[in-house]
């Protein structure tokens, strides 16, 4: 076992630091020599099949289910069809509208979750065609669905998700792409950009990676609390909601994800002196709106600590305790970035209180029973 974790003291710490890889494995093979289009011959629809598609449906447990709320912005976004992401144990019983033009894509780790399984069959008795995000060849989602992308992650063995999840969302921006180019919604242009700015990620998540020393210092001061809120707005939020799982999956803090905009309907009345908020700021358009929330939290005695683009750092420095830089990426592909240093904080706040990091208490890897 020591041998597998290549000198890394937990599988966990290892894979965090395969995502470079993971992120250009999952992008080989799947871009044109040119750069200006996303090949995904795994996919068997035709271009008509494709246009005829009316909405999707997203379903997904856990992490993967954080992967498919950055999916809908995704492929809303870029290819304009209008997406529902749903946790998979709610999905079946909500009596969802699935119909032969609805695309229900599955996104799935080890492909044998039980509930996501049953989501998938449930979407295929219904007439739906069924892509499958995965990161197991072979596996029972694999199988089943009608088309499949595997994301090249390589093995993920500790339990908190972390290559898995950024590979998903390297297969959303592809098959985001893929559909909008398909579809018309995008030229070739910008799928060139887009694509430019994804070969630079790796190497982006290398240079989050050289200061893993400064979010571990803070993990260690996170880790003695024992209730903490992350916000974000936008695509920012689901990745506020993914730091927030793996810091409880395996820190055991208590901790709450909430739309920034949102707090202060109710939320910001939990807000006391010295209570930590880990702010998620990537988003131009919304940088505004979320600094203004910072500073409500800010005022009520929050210590903040924020996750902001290389630029921005000067002026959100006036209204945090602590500031972490993200380098600058489309605003689409700052998930992939900003997750990063909170899966480091989860990581190093566990280590801080000496659980188990791979194996946290009460969780496996993969949940076969519904
Ligand atoms: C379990 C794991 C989570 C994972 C979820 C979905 O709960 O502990 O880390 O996100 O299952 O797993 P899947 O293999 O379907 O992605």
């Amino acid at each position: 076992e020591t041998a597998e974790k290549a000198g890394f003291d937990h599988f966990m710490l290892k894979e965090i630091y395969e995502q470079p890889k993971a992120y250009r494995n999952t992008m080989m093979g799947r871009i044109s020599d040119d750069g200006r289009s996303v090949v995904l011959n795994e996919i068997g629809m035709t271009a008509e099949q494709i246009r005829a598609i009316r909405k999707v449906h997203i379903v997904a447990c856990g992490t993967a289910f954080h992967a498919g709320l950055i999916g809908k912005t995704v492929i809303e976004n870029l290819a304009r069809i209008p997406v529902e992401t749903d946790v998979a144990s709610e999905y079946r019983y909500r009596s969802p509208i699935i119909t032969p033009d609805t695309l229900v894509i599955v996104v799935s780790q080890s492909g044998e979750t039980a509930d996501t399984l049953a989501a998938l069959r449930e979407a295929k008795r219904n007439g739906a065609r069924v892509l499958a995000i995965t990161n197991v060849v072979g596996s029972s989602v694999a199988r089943e669905a009608d088309d499949v992308i595997i994301t090249q992650a390589g093995p993920e063995i500790a339990v908190a998700s972390t290559k898995a999840y950024t590979s998903q969302l390297i297969a959303f921006y592809l098959l985001g792409l893929f559909l909008a180019e398909t579809i018309g919604t995008r030229d070739s242009a910008y799928v060139a950009e887009v694509v430019s700015a994804m070969h630079e990620l790796p190497e982006q998540v290398e240079r989050i990676l050289e200061s893993a020393d400064v979010l571990k210092q803070i993990a260690e001061s996170l880790a003695k609390h024992n209730n903490l809120f992350f916000i974000g707005r936008g695509v920012d939020f689901a990745v506020a909601q993914e730091g927030s799982l793996k810091l409880k999956e395996i820190s055991y803090i208590h901790s709450e994800a909430y739309a920034a905009g949102e707090l202060k309907h109710g939320t910001l009345a939990l807000i006391e002196e010295g209570i930590p908020v880990i702010s998620v700021i990537t988003q131009e358009d919304l940088y505004e709106k979320t600094l203004s929330n910072i500073k409500e939290v800010k005022a009520r005695g929050a210590h903040v600590l924020a996750l902001v683009n290389a630029g921005n750092e000067e002026e959100v420095a006036k209204s945090v305790d602590e500031l972490f830089s993200i380098p600058k990426t489309l605003p689409l592909l700052a998930p992939a970035l900003s997750v990063v240093p909170l899966q480091l904080i989860a990581y190093y706040a566990s280590l801080a209180r000496g659980n188990d990091v791979d194996k946290p208490r009460n969780l496996a890897k993969s949940v076969t029973v519904e």
